[in-house]
């Protein structure tokens, strides 16, 4: 597929197939985001993959809030995530004197990761949904995850009915590039 029909094709999907993932293409997944770019090659981050039913029983406590909110109501649904975790960051020097700061960069990494495995997981015939919010105490609790290991993204990994994608909704093409000039 090219790469501007897979932009067109690839959504977020919130309903999946009861399919199982193959270990081995979850393993090409997080291979991609170990392959990713990252502000000064730090790659601060660390894959979890979680597919078997007790660790899965605890990812889905986990992607509830303590407040009861959750961006995974279709939790149970999906039976492959990868749980991407920022991790302390070994930049540059020049980076640290200028900003003072290690985790400069390291959000944004995760999310290139994170994107990469998107679009792998979308080369081998399967549909993701980047989920941003889970209770990191509850992540700290059930999986052991050193409390400076921040879960930044959990990445949902199925298979999806075949159907037409749906339409993009994105601002305006103008509203959001210009050229030379700030507009
Ligand atoms: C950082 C981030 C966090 C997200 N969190 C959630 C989430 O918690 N639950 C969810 O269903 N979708 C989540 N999404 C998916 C977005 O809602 C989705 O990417 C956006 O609506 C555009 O739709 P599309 O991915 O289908 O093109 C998240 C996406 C990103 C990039």
């Amino acid at each position: 597929m090219k790469f501007e029909e897979m932009l067109l094709k690839r959504e977020s999907c919130r309903s999946y197939l009861d399919k199982a993932v193959a270990k081995e293409d979850l393993i090409k997944i997080a291979e991609a985001g170990r392959l990713s770019p990252s502000g000064c090659n730090a790659q601060p981050w660390k894959f979890m993959i979680v597919n078997e039913p007790e660790a899965l029983e605890k990812l889905r406590d986990a992607l509830v809030l303590s407040n009861g909110g959750t961006g995974a109501p279709w939790r149970d649904q999906c039976s492959s995530y990868i749980v991407i975790v920022e991790q302390k960051a070994n930049v540059m020097q020049a980076v640290l004197d200028y900003y003072g700061d290690s985790q400069r960069f390291a959000q944004g990494d995760l999310a290139m990761a994170c994107l990469n495995m998107c679009y792998q997981a979308m080369d081998l015939g399967l549909s993701t949904c980047i989920i941003g919010m889970n209770d990191q105490k509850k992540m700290e609790a059930n999986f052991g995850i050193p409390a400076d290991n921040i879960v930044r993204l959990v990445l949902a990994v199925g298979y999806a009915e075949e159907k037409e994608p749906r339409r993009k909704i994105r601002k305006a093409f103008d509203k959001v590039v210009c050229f030379n000039e700030w507009k």
